[in-house]
């Protein structure tokens, strides 16, 4: 079969290209254990949360480390159970922490898929049944943040968030 010079020429950068992409994904994969962000740290029946960790959702203090918190949060329609008994006139939790708080977070859903978004921090997980998220924030200035659900989760969707209030020491 006659293959044209520059035709040829093509195929071999293209195969090469293809072969860098998919050399980097292993790389990637394999030597810096980079995953889909998506990938659940761990699998939980929805419907038995009352027999784990999140039967009691809240924000714990550590008991080692001074300003660390571990928070358990369960999504539900439509709101944030993080065990806060201050609420918004929507009957929202909201959260008060002082300034400098480091929160590893541990969140799962009730029902279904929900978002969990804090403003102006560096938090972004996808709340699915089943799984659990896990991230971590430190809240470095003190103000006001909402935690926002920014995955549409059925009619009640728009009023489903928490407040942070981070205050001063
Ligand atoms: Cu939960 Cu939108």
């Amino acid at each position: 079969m006659h293959i044209d010079r520059f035709e040829r020429y093509w195929i071999i950068i293209i195969a090469a290209v293809l072969g860098a992409f998919f050399a980097a994904l292993v790389a990637g994969a394999v030597i810096f254990g980079i995953r889909l962000p998506s990938t659940p740290d761990s699998f939980i029946n929805p419907l038995g949360l009352s027999e784990t960790e999140f039967a009691n959702p809240g924000i714990y203090p550590s008991l080692t480390e001074d300003n660390v918190y571990d928070a358990y949060i369960v999504a539900r329609m439509w709101r944030f159970d993080i065990g806060s008994d201050e609420k918004d006139e929507l009957g929202n939790d909201i959260i008060r922490l002082p300034v400098g708080a480091r929160v590893n977070i541990y969140v799962t859903s009730a029902d279904v898929t929900h978002g969990f978004l804090i403003e102006r921090h560096n938090v972004n997980v996808q709340i699915i049944p089943g799984h659990v998220g896990q991230t971590t924030v430190v809240f470095r200035e003190p103000g006001t943040y909402r935690l926002l659900c920014h995955e549409y989760c059925g009619r009640g969707h728009q009023q489903m968030h928490s407040t942070f209030i981070i205050e001063e020491e």
